[in-house]
């Protein structure tokens, strides 16, 4: 059986939200899950004032060097001016270790992530995790089109060929629609698949 890790960071609930649900097709494909959350990093006094919560339901990653007993990894965090979060960023800079073992070579990889607007960086936040994982020598896979749900203008939708995606709103409000959620568990299915295939 496949071990897929995914590691994420949210403020407010909607990358956990989107974890769950990409472990969700990870395990109905028959794999395993684990989700864990990289550490907060912000001042105590920001988090405080801005209102930053965290799921206690998921650990906080042990190490970086647990994350390379692992087939395969998914990564997802919240657009923060148009690129990865620092909270994320730092836990990847301990990752050197891993980088010069080639822990991480060959192994599944794949990316999520949010934005209050429809256009407001999703894709360069999707690109700035995979660009990491691909210093790793990981086999990035995408939102492909066999998802048709990231199609149509009928309703506000996240979800690019880059990876799963969701739109917090204006005020961080709006919360993961079925259609994003979904695309995040057909996303967590294709790297369950993809890993199964690439360590048996
Ligand atoms: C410092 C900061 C910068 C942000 N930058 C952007 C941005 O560039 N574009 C955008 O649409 N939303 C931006 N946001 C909104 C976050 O992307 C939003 O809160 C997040 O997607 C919600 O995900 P979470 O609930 O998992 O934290 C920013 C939020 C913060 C706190």
């Amino acid at each position: 059986m496949a071990r897929i890790l995914v590691l994420y960071y949210s403020s407010y609930g909607h990358n956990s939200q989107m974890a769950e649900a990409v472990a969700e097709g990870i395990r109905e494909a028959g794999q395993e899950a684990d989700i864990r959350r990289v550490p907060e990093t912000a001042p105590e006094e920001i988090v405080k004032n801005f209102g930053f919560a965290v799921n206690e339901d998921h650990a906080v990653i042990e190490s970086p060097d647990a994350v390379g007993g692992y087939d395969g990894v998914v990564l997802g965090a919240p657009t923060r001016f148009g690129r990865m979060p620092s909270q994320m960023a730092s836990f990847l800079d301990t990752c050197g270790g891993l980088w010069a073992s080639g822990a991480m070579i060959g192994k599944v990889g794949a990316a999520f992530s949010s934005s209050n607007s429809q256009h407001g960086g999703t894709v360069p936040t999707l690109f700035d995790l995979i660009t990491n994982m691909l210093h790793f020598g990981m086999t990035i896979v995408g939102l492909d089109y066999g998802f048709d749900g990231q199609n149509g203008v009928d309703e506000v939708k996240g979800g690019s060929p880059y990876g799963a995606t969701t739109i917090a709103g204006p005020d961080g409000s709006r919360q993961p629609s079925k259609d994003e959620l979904d695309g995040a568990k057909y996303l967590g299915k294709r790297v369950a698949n993809t890993a199964a295939k690439l360590s048996a």
